[in-house]
């Protein structure tokens, strides 16, 4: 009898154990951050703690490199361009955010997140025109392609600037007779117009001419003189 009123018992404790312990099921909240640390309209958005104070005190958790350290939470988990890398306005290294937005397929998505709609600062106060100062800014039909003097290559997109590189080739030649990208591409209004940047690779030179990219040459070219092969990177 005494064995079967102790096994009760135990029955009983475990069971409010069990309760006890299954009501907490939910994660803790964070307990290093205030609840509203990623609500960017709260006054403790980690975000105006930042602009406010700088990255310095978060790497002590969130590493050196902000990937993740102690609190194993990388700030690129979320923004993948921000804390900004070192050489990111290092032109010619491969930290430099012109490499990076090239890695994003031209994407300046992320960048607006911060720096304003309009890339003159938003938020951070930093201004893209401080060095794209041209109409447009980082939108200007020359920042990623051309010079200058001109929209169409060189530089092209691989920041190649000598005509045997298939994106420079004859565009100058070209430009200097016709004038005009309508020659031989459908010609953006905007950097956002639908068929500029696209998912396929390369620039799309409009059909009429028979473009084939393997010989660099055009099959419907105005080239009549049979004699000679016009190649477009080689001339
Ligand atoms: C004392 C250590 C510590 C410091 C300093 C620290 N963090 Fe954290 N942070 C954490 C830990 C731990 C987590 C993950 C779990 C948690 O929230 O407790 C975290 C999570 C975060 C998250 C994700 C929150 C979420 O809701 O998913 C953000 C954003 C963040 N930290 C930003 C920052 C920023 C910005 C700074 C510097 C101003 C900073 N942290 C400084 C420890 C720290
Ligand atoms: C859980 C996701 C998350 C993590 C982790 C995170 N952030 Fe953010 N952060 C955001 C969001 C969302 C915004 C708002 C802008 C946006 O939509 O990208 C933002 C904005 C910011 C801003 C810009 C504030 C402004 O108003 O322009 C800064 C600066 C910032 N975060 C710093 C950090 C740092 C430093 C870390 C790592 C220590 C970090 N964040 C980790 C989600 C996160
Ligand atoms: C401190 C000066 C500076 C600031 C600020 C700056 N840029 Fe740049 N950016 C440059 C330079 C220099 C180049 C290289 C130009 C060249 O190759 O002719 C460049 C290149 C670029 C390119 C072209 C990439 C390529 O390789 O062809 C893009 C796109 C761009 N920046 C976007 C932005 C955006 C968006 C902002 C603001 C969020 C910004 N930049 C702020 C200096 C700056
Ligand atoms: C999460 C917010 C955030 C995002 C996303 C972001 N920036 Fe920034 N950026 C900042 C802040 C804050 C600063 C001020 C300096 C610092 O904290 O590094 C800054 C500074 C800069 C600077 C000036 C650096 C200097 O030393 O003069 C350039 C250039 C820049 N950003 C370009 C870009 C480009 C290009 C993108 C998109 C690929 C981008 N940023 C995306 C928040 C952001
Ligand atoms: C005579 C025809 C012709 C004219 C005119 C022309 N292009 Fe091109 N463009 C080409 C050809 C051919 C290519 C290479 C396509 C390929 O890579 O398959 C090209 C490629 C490009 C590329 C991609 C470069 C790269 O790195 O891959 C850009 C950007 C470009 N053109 C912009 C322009 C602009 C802007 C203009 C006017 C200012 C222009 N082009 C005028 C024929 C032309
Ligand atoms: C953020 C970088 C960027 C800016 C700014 C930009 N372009 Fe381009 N442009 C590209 C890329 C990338 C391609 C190659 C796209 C592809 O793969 O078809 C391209 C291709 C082109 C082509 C070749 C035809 C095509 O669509 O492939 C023309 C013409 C052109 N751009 C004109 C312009 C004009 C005009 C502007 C200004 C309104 C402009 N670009 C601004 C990145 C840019």
């Amino acid at each position: 009898m005494k064995k079967f009123v102790f096994i009760c018992l135990l029955i009983i404790v475990f069971s409010v154990l069990w309760f006890a312990c299954s009501e907490n099921k939910n994660p803790l909240p964070s307990r290093t951050h205030p609840q509203t640390w990623d609500q960017e309209s709260a006054a403790d958005f980690h975000g105006k703690k930042v602009l406010a104070v700088g990255t310095a005190s978060c790497s002590a958790c969130h590493g050196t490199d902000f990937t993740g350290g102690e609190s194993n939470v990388s700030c690129y988990s979320c923004h993948d361009a921000y804390p900004h890398k070192e050489q990111w306005t290092e032109i010619s290294t491969a930290g430099f955010h012109g490499e990076f937005i090239r890695s994003e397929n031209w994407s300046l998505a992320e960048c607006r997140k911060c720096h304003g709609a309009d890339y003159r600062g938003g938020e951070t106060g930093i201004s893209c025109y401080q060095c794209h100062t041209a109409e447009g800014g980082p939108e200007a039909c020359n920042v990623c392609h051309g010079s200058r003097d001109s929209f169409a290559p060189p530089k092209d997109l691989s920041n190649h600037i000598d005509k045997t590189a298939i994106g420079v080739g004859a565009h100058q030649f070209h430009m200097s007779l016709f004038k005009t990208c309508s020659l031989c591409h459908v010609v953006p209004a905007t950097v956002a117009d639908a068929g500029h940047i696209d998912d396929t690779p390369n620039a799309e030179v409009l059909a009429a001419w028979g473009w084939d990219r393997n010989t660099a040459t055009c099959a419907n070219a105005c080239h009549t003189d049979t004699t000679k092969t016009h190649i477009w990177n080689n001339f």
